[in-house]
């Protein structure tokens, strides 16, 4: 049995906040401990309480004055795109032809493949990030050796080969029939396994055939557990180029509609020009809206309308969307979301993002009961921030009243400097 205890100031979320102020909505121990037993949380509680019941001999990580969370969780990020981050003055169709395509072409070499996946790694857990939602890239030894890595390291991850077989070089199109075959063996091989999870993945809809488009939603409905993430309504040409190829469909989410993609295990990324009827249908089906604001503003795709979504009671996400996205760092993205809200007269509490870049990211993959809370039973899965982690934070943290305030700080200016651990099943980084 392996056993540690970290101790700090512990805050993790109970339900969604409604508004600033909320404190029935998180639980906050000013000293406490997470006791972690194989893995998992096997008690929470002040440090007079917990300290009581530790095995003697327990390891002590002590951080006083810093905030122990949940690991963040990034519902959309993409693998192959290390090297497209910070592609200059295009926006979607162009950005995807003169740099993604490009780079992506390198992951048909297992060894850039494995290496890719050991750096992506890497950097989403200096940015504090457990758990994230990966597009691979059309080659099934992409996803391969993304799982690989991630159950090397004990993580939990969702991810999927990019399925697509048209309207993209030659060398990045698969099959209908082959996107089937290779995904079906990489479920068979990873979903369930050592904390990973599948995500059938067809890119979006302008590079599926509607052959291939069916194949992907025999596949979900042959493996309704895992999860089904594409791209949906980012861009206004993107949206007239879809609506050309499928005349037949009502909008662009009638599209994966027509073919059983939709449900509440399906994620759609940047959803921010959609209609009415795609609002209603999205909320009816339980499918989750994806928030990837540094894309969004990078890519100058658009603004995201949270309280139109929310209040139309659809399911919302967070994510970092790099390469499109600038930042790995979810802290980042909150920042970046607080504008684009700003923006449209609309805002987002300190509370309410992290709320979202913990519980609710779990919520929205189904996975609270392992992931994203600090509750007996879940994995161990933590950060550790600073939120006087650089000179301007410190110096703006002398005037901070309370929990929210620093928060918020946290949101604004923080980054991968203020994560000060990352552990994986109570495990450091
Ligand atoms: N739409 C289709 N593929 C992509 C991608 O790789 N990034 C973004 N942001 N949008 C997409
Ligand atoms: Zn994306």
């Amino acid at each position: 049995m392996s056993t540690r205890a970290i101790r700090g100031r512990i805050l993790t979320f109970l339900r969604q906040p409604e508004g600033q102020g909320d404190s029935d909505s998180y639980r906050y121990i000013a000293d406490g401990i997470v006791h972690v037993v194989d893995g998992r949380i096997a008690a929470v509680g002040p440090t007079p309480e917990i300290v009581r019941g530790l095995p003697p001999g327990t390891t002590v990580d002590a951080w006083p004055d810093q905030l122990i969370l949940p690991g963040l969780i990034d519902l959309h990020i993409h693998l192959p795109q290390t090297q497209v981050i910070a592609s200059y003055g295009a926006q979607l169709l162009d950005w995807l032809e003169r740099y993604t395509f490009v780079e992506e072409q390198k992951y048909a070499d297992p060894a850039h493949a494995a290496a890719g996946a050991r750096f992506f790694l890497d950097e989403l857990l200096r940015n504090g990030t457990t758990t994230a939602v990966v597009y691979g890239s059309v080659h099934a030894a992409s996803a391969e050796a993304f799982f690989t890595e991630s159950a090397r390291r004990g993580t939990a991850m969702i991810a999927g080969k990019v399925m697509m077989d048209r309207n993209a070089p030659p060398a990045l199109c698969d099959t209908a029939q082959a996107a089937y075959d290779d995904s079906k063996a990489l479920i068979a091989r990873w979903h369930g396994q050592a904390r990973q999870r599948y995500a059938v993945t067809p890119r979006f809809a302008i590079t599926s055939t509607p052959g291939e488009l069916a194949a992907a939603g025999a596949l979900m409905a042959e493996h309704p557990s895992c999860h089904m993430q594409t791209h949906l309504s980012e861009n206004l040409n993107e949206i007239a180029a879809t609506k050309a190829l499928f005349p037949e469909a009502r909008d662009y989410l009638d599209v994966y509609d027509r073919h059983g993609l939709l449900g509440p295990g399906a994620l759609f990324g940047h959803c921010i020009h959609l209609e009415p009827a795609e609002i209603a249908r999205m909320a009816e089906t339980g499918s989750v809206a994806v928030f990837c604001p540094t894309s969004n503003l990078f890519i100058g795709s658009g603004l995201f309308d949270w309280r139109r979504l929310e209040g139309e009671r659809l399911r919302i996400g967070l994510a970092t969307d790099v390469g499109g996205g600038t930042s790995y760092s979810m802290l980042r993205t909150a920042a970046e979301g607080y504008k684009v809200l700003q923006l449209q007269g609309q805002n987002l509490p300190a509370l309410r993002a992290f709320d979202q870049m913990t519980r609710g990211n779990a919520a929205a993959l189904g996975m609270v009961d392992e992931i994203g809370r600090i509750e007996p039973g879940a994995y161990a899965d933590l950060v550790v921030l600073d939120a006087a982690a650089t000179r301007a934070m410190a110096h703006r943290m002398e005037t901070v009243r309370d929990l929210e305030e620093e928060l918020f700080v946290l949101m604004t200016l923080g980054d991968e400097r203020s994560v000060r651990a990352t552990y994986v099943q109570g495990r450091p980084q």
